[in-house]
């Protein structure tokens, strides 16, 4: 089989940097042990995680982009004034308003003319908000796009509540998308959906415009994040795989000419059934939830940006990034990859 490639509207676009940022602090499985009613066997069998990061207090999540979009820009030597528009994929901004991407903006010292906003999309968030500046480029609209993934999950999660604590970590990562050389493919395809029937499962109620902030919200624990693990489980070794079996199809992909899966790192068990589905050899899964678990929108660029470091993701490489979060919101990207790691720069 050959891969097909269809053709945008303007340039294509491809990631020219990548950098990512995990604050210091390590909750291992053991702390956990001493926190609730856990074993570290539990976590590692039915989740895959062995530790997660932890942000001090003080910071946000827009302290953790800011680091990863500056290590991003400084790869490419690219100044922060250079870049257009900022996009940050994240379900746990500083505060409701105003946008991460503003407060990346100025962090960063962006004021050649920037814009920018916040994409909300659950552990999807990145994805859609990579999609967004995708089109951005193709569109002629601008040239270089920084788009951030980051989660400060620890802040929302209730460290009595043994099923969801033991799940998720912080982090960010960055990349900056810029038109592709003349004859370069780059982007070629994504496959992304919504289904709100899942906002039942997965949500973080309080705090809104429904639910604001009260002592009500709080007695009744509404500033956590709630999930029905099992149910969410269910539909996420479905969802991810199939939007990931579909790209393979309708770019005519098998699993020998993919080169990488680049999937949101939620459990070990999805990631897997996924691979699985899309026979896939397992040493072609990029994978570090042992090391950060959950860190919803920025699981992605966290694994493309380390992968890419090490040297391990080549150019001309195939790569689908897959993945499923809260909402329900679910997707999957194809992308040959465009730039050798940062030794040969
Ligand atoms: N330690 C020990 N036992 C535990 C723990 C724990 N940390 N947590 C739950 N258990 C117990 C349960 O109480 C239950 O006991 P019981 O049988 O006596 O009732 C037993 O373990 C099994 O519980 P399940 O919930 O059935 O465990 P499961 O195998 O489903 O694993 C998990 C739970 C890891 C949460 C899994 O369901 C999962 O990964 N769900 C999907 C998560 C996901 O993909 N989320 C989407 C992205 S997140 C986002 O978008 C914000």
């Amino acid at each position: 089989m050959s891969l097909i490639v269809r053709p945008v509207v303007g340039r294509r676009a491809k990631i020219t940097a990548l950098g990512s940022y995990v604050p210091p602090d390590v909750l291992t499985n053991k702390d956990l042990e001493k926190m609730v009613e856990t074993s570290d066997q539990w976590i590692l069998e039915r989740t895959g995680i062995r530790e997660r990061h932890v942000l001090a207090k003080g910071l946000g999540v827009s302290d953790m982009c800011t680091e990863a979009a500056k290590k991003c820009l400084a790869m490419r030597g690219v100044a922060a004034t250079e870049v257009e528009a900022i996009l940050v994929g994240t379900n746990t901004p500083d505060m409701i308003f105003p946008a991460t991407a503003c407060l990346v903006q100025h962090k960063i010292g962006a004021t050649g003319g920037c814009w920018g906003f916040d994409v909300l999309g659950g552990c999807s968030g990145f994805m859609f908000a990579l999609q967004a500046g995708v089109k951005m480029i193709e569109s002629g609209a601008h040239k270089k796009v920084l788009v951030c993934g980051g989660d400060a999950n620890t802040r929302m999660v209730d460290y009595t509540d043994r099923a969801t604590c033991v799940l998720f970590g912080d982090g960010a990562g960055a990349v900056l998308l810029e038109p592709a050389e003349e004859g370069e493919i780059g982007f070629i395809d994504f496959v992304n959906e919504i289904d709100g029937a899942g906002g039942e499962f997965l949500n973080l109620k309080g705090g809104g415009s429904l639910n604001p902030s009260s002592h009500e919200t709080v007695d009744k624990k509404m500033h956590y994040i709630f999930q029905d693990g099992k149910a969410v489980f269910k539909v996420a070794v479905i969802g991810m795989a199939d939007v990931s079996a579909e790209i393979m199809k309708r770019n005519n992909l098998t699993g020998k000419e993919v080169n990488w899966l680049v999937p949101h790192q939620a459990n070990l068990r999805i990631i897997d059934a996924c691979a699985e589905r899309m026979e896939l050899d397992r040493a072609k899964v990029m994978i570090n939830i042992d090391r950060y678990g959950n860190t919803t929108a920025a699981t992605i660029p966290l694994c493309l940006s380390e992968w890419w470091l090490d040297g391990k993701i080549k150019k001309g490489h195939n790569l689908v990034l897959s993945s499923f979060g809260a909402g329900y919101t679910w997707g999957a990207v194809l992308v040959k990859w465009g730039i050798d790691g940062p030794a040969k720069k």
